[in-house]
């Protein structure tokens, strides 16, 4: 039988938060939607964007070599008990990639993954995997003591209050549980990995990627998301108390196979990082177009953007933040 309660008594593949009637979906806005608060959330609406997500989910994969961090402690939380099944939670799951996976690697384990969004479900799932629409932001009242290990992985620009999200952490989570943090940033960096600077067309070292990116970061974060909070979680966890065995972790990763002394594999992690830089550059033009901007300036900065990245007329690197906790007794 099940240990983890569902926000729903329908045991069905969707169930919905307790109060997210309240808050129904009224329109959607180039590919966002607007709630009844008119809260605006970006939704990984088109097969596209789950595409990438898979791409960079085999990314994650490959820099961590495992499904996760801290791997003794995922496996300590995660052990068989005689009392009850271990539960694992994936919040803003996305494609539901990792949930998946993390279901198919521990077959003893309830795996519940929730979004904002359906995942596009494309064969049988699991037995022992459940997805949920759910919206972070309006916590996890009904999930208290739960769950053994949860993951959040790329969801800073969705999150209104970020600290208030680890609060929620804590209290869904077992004494002894896990939390797993992970985000890439949208700030970029140049090959001695120093970050790059917000610069105008003709301004020396100016590149059209970063123009990009720094556009979606601060329309993203104009729109209320954490955007910055990869950064800032482990000092957050640490301020919180409510966690013990801080972990973190920065990962660089270039942008394109411009490494001339990459391993193959590295080469290879480079190459798939610079598709999943096209995609997403390609995916931004709503974000952009809903912040004010020209549709004719929009297509010259993605334009731009992906002719660099395409060629590797620059050399850039991405960088990954990792951070890690268990929840005190
Ligand atoms: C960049 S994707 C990452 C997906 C997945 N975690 C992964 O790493 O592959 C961000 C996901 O978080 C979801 N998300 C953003 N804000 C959310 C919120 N407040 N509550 C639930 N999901 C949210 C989005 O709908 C999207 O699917």
């Amino acid at each position: 039988m099940s240990s983890v309660r569902s926000g729903s008594p329908a045991p069905s593949l969707y169930s919905f938060h307790p109060s997210i009637d309240e808050r129904l979906v009224l329109r959607s806005v180039h590919g966002r939607i607007l709630n009844s608060q008119n809260e605006t959330y970006m939704l990984p609406a088109d097969v596209e964007e789950h595409q990438r997500l898979d791409l960079q989910h085999q990314i994650y994969t490959l820099m961590l070599g495992d499904l996760y961090t801290a791997p003794e402690m995922v496996h300590h939380a995660l052990r068989p008990r005689n009392d009850y099944q271990p539960a694992i939670f994936d919040v803003g799951t996305g494609s539901g990639s990792w949930a998946l996976d993390m279901a198919k690697a521990f077959p003893h384990c309830n795996v519940v993954g929730v979004d904002l969004a359906p995942i596009r479900v494309t064969g049988p799932l699991p037995e022992n995997v459940r997805f949920e629409i759910d919206d972070a932001n309006l916590g996890f009242a009904h999930y208290r003591q739960n769950f053994d290990v949860i993951h959040a992985r790329a969801i800073s620009a969705g999150i209104h209050d970020f600290k208030g999200l680890l609060r929620e952490f804590a209290n869904a989570l077992r004494p002894g549980g896990v939390l797993l943090l992970a985000d890439g940033e949208m700030q970029l960096y140049d090959e001695s990995k120093e970050p790059l600077a917000a610069l105008e067309p003709g301004e020396p070292g100016f590149t059209w990627t970063q123009k990009v990116f720094f556009a979606a970061y601060n329309a993203m974060k104009n729109r209320g998301g954490c955007i910055d909070s990869p950064t800032l979680t482990p000092r957050w966890l640490q301020e919180d108390g409510h966690f013990t065995n801080i972990g973190w972790n920065k990962i660089f990763v270039p942008i394109g196979p411009w490494v001339e002394t990459a391993s193959p594999r590295e080469r290879q992690m480079a190459e798939m990082m610079r598709t999943n830089t096209l995609t997403h550059i390609n995916g931004m033009a709503p974000l952009l177009l809903s912040e004010g901007y020209f549709p004719e300036t929009v297509e010259k900065m993605q334009r731009e953007a992906a002719i660099e990245v395409q060629s590797l007329r620059v050399h850039l690197y991405s960088r990954w933040n990792f951070a890690w906790a268990i929840k005190a007794a």
